[in-house]
């Protein structure tokens, strides 16, 4: 397979430009990245491309919401997502923005040639309009009385009581969740992709064998149910590219999102002098990849090839789905502290733990995936560590110390060294069916079988005998060396890792290599190449990800901010829940940083004759010292709850989108400490 030389254009899905990468999104980028590392491994010629999604109606709404404009704020979400996926390693070879030059031009290319071939239908539809903020708004801003079950609060589009599904007209006393206003309907010409004009080609795609089993049969049901114009164009105000010819009529974001794809790979083109059209014309023999979760499937396997046909480019070689991450068995959850930002957990562990457990648990299907933090745990300790690492730490220290770090001329074992090199073939077959959860195991296996033999052989005892020198030479040797052919079939997992045992081996590590061992080789002085993982540190990463919730808890009170935050929406509670909380107003008598915590204060504050100690994470926002003699108001009759750091006895109630703008409610008007706030 190595001898052919192929072009291949991978992608992961665009995150949104309006909240940060969490671990659920980091389990399809790990993915792509090792996959990816493995195909440049193996010497054909791959790019990975990915860019920010920039557009839409909750980026425009965030924004608002934030006082900034679109363009800074996805500016600044860029760049943080940016730093999150360098520090877990992922590779890309380009990372643009859908709100670029390239993709506005491959966007109205697209369109025009549509529209052109007869594939833009217009139409007038009428829609729910909010007269106060003047704009469409899309059915998750639109809330109301379930027609069916009557039930209140409801989604716009579903009701999560009885399940009906129905369109936004049909609620009962709707709201809009942006204003609180009553929308009334209004009519607007909008503009559809006659999907349906392209079902053959989707059924002959489908039926090229090129496809997840499970996305193929989940194609054939849409099939089954018929296929839907698709309505393209938002009108006015919306965050996008405006469409050519229509005034006040704008590209639906998920129109130009995987365009986005497109011009990401143009600006890369640009810059390195890479061939664009090699990669995406009509009759291309380069492989192109998606890589998407489960919940994008509609958007990528109908509209997406749909639309490249009908513009006369290629269709994607395959799109490849995964499942959800859950944590501990359930749902990331913010309360249990199991929704993890990529940054919360690097502040904690190493990022090559989450790779391996990741890999070691990944398949080719569209299984969810569970991340067990007990299991992660172990798992990472008993396969790195105590499996691969171990091999290198048992043998290093006898070739460094004792024979000057040379790696001897003589193969202890063929046997086994044959064993473990033949495994290659194996594990490359697994890594490009994307089973890598297989391909670790295998690798696992070879390293037990390396680890018996250092058991068996002893070379601790025979260090001790005379005239057996070069036996303990002989061993060692092959245990590092056999050890280097494992990293050479982790390197795509594990970066780091094998960028630490290239320089202990002086070795590049590529992937032929294999098929040889090291002989009469020197190597460097081996130092510690993994810290096992501890408990404690994932420990302390769920309390910083409840920490994270107590910021999310200042986030403003407008309805606004509350339905278009990233937090689930609170449901809605009676005046009688209300009452039961007790807010009282608290004088700041101490403030001070917290050890080894990022985001809290340790305060303590007066309740009128009574001190409480409280946790509260605004450290980002408040020098301590600046809090002292404040007035403030607490949730006083929270229920005392354990941290890390010590009992916190309330919560004090601030507001603001995070960062250095989170301000706490500061009452200025004569309120003493210990008054009720009514
Ligand atoms: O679901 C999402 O998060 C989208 N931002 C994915 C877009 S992928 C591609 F089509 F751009
Ligand atoms: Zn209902």
């Amino acid at each position: 397979m190595t001898s052919t030389n192929r072009k291949i254009l991978v992608t992961s899905a665009l995150p949104y430009a309006n909240g940060p990468i969490h671990l659920g999104h980091l389990l399809e980028y790990i993915q792509t990245d090792i996959w990816v590392r493995f195909q440049k491994m193996r010497g054909h010629e791959t790019y990975y491309v990915c860019a920010d999604d920039a557009h839409g109606t909750p980026i425009m709404l965030k924004a608002q919401q934030l006082g900034i404009t679109p363009e800074d704020m996805i500016k600044q979400v860029r760049e943080e997502h940016m730093a999150d996926f360098a520090d877990f390693n992922i590779e890309f070879d380009n990372y643009h923005s859908t709100h670029s030059d390239e993709n506005k031009a491959f966007a109205e290319q697209i369109y025009t040639r549509l529209d052109e071939k007869g594939y833009i239908k217009r139409r007038t539809i009428s829609q729910l309009f909010d007269p106060e903020k003047q704009m469409f708004l899309p059915d998750r801003f639109v809330k109301g009385t379930c027609p069916k079950c009557k039930s209140e609060d409801q989604n716009g589009d579903n009701c999560d009581n009885c399940g009906e599904t129905y369109s936004p007209t049909d609620l009962i006393n709707p709201i809009s969740v942006v204003s609180g206003a009553t929308p009334v309907l209004k009519d607007s010409e909008h503009y559809f992709f006659d999907l349906p004009a392209f079902e053959q080609m989707l059924k002959d795609w489908t039926r090229s064998g090129a496809l997840q089993e499970e996305m193929a049969n989940k194609l054939n049901e849409w099939f089954e149910s018929g296929l839907k114009q698709w309505d393209i164009s938002r009108d006015a105000p919306y965050f996008g590219f405006e469409i050519p010819n229509a005034p006040g009529k704008y590209f639906y974001v998920w129109l130009d999102a995987p365009i986005g794809y497109m011009g990401s790979f143009k600006n890369l083109c640009d810059k390195k002098g890479i061939n664009f059209d090699e990669f995406w014309k009509k009759d291309s023999d380069a492989e192109l990849y998606h890589f998407i979760g489960k919940d994008i499937i509609y958007f990528h396997s109908l509209f997406w090839p749909a639309m490249l046909k009908g513009a006369d480019y290629r269709q994607p070689t395959s799109v490849y789905a995964h499942g959800f991450v859950t944590v501990n068995g359930t749902k990331m959850s913010k309360s249990k502290g199991t929704f993890i930002k990529g940054r919360t957990y690097l502040d904690h562990l190493n990022p090559e733990y989450l790779r391996y457990y990741f890999a070691a648990k990944l398949t080719s299907r569209i299984d969810d995936l569970d991340l067990n933090l007990e299991d992660f745990a172990q798992r990472v300790n008993s396969d790195l560590v105590g499996k691969v690492v171990n091999i290198a730490s048992r043998c290093a220290s006898f070739i460094s110390k004792k024979f000057d770090g040379m790696l001897s001329s003589n193969i202890a074992d063929q046997a086994l060294a044959d064993e473990v090199m033949a495994g290659g073939d194996s594990i490359a077959a697994l890594y490009e069916s994307r089973e890598f959860g297989k391909a670790m195991r295998e690798i696992m296996a070879l390293a037990d079988k390396v680890n018996e033999y250092i058991a068996v052989k002893e070379p601790w005892q025979l260090i001790k005998e005379d005239g057996k020198q070069q036996e303990v030479q002989d061993i060692c040797s092959l245990g590092i060396n056999l050890f280097r052919i494992l990293m050479i079939y982790l390197k795509p997992v594990l970066p780091e890792l094998s960028a630490k045992t290239a320089a202990f081996l002086n070795d590049e590590l590529v992937w032929e290599g294999h098929k040889m061992l090291l002989v009469d080789h020197k190597v460097n002085k081996f130092k510690a190449l993994l810290q096992r993982v501890e408990m404690d540190k994932v420990n302390a990463m769920v309390e910083d990800s409840k920490e994270n919730l107590m910021n999310a808890n200042a986030a403003p009170a407008a309805p606004l901010s509350k339905h278009l935050n990233d937090e689930p929406i609170a449901d809605e509670i009676g005046f009688d829940d209300f009452a039961k909380v007790d807010l009282r107003i608290a004088k700041i008598i101490t403030a001070e940083h917290v050890e080894k915590a990022n985001k809290l204060l340790r305060i303590e504050v007066d309740l009128g004759g009574e001190t409480r100690q409280i946790f509260a994470g605004i450290k980002s926002a408040y020098q301590p010292e600046d809090l002292v003699g404040k007035l403030t108001v607490v949730v006083a009759n929270l229920a005392p709850r354990k941290m890390r750091f010590g009992m916190s006895e309330g919560m004090i109630i601030a507001a603001g989108p995070g960062g250095k703008d989170i301000f706490i409610l500061s009452p200025d008007n004569g309120a003493e400490p210990g008054m009720r706030v009514m």
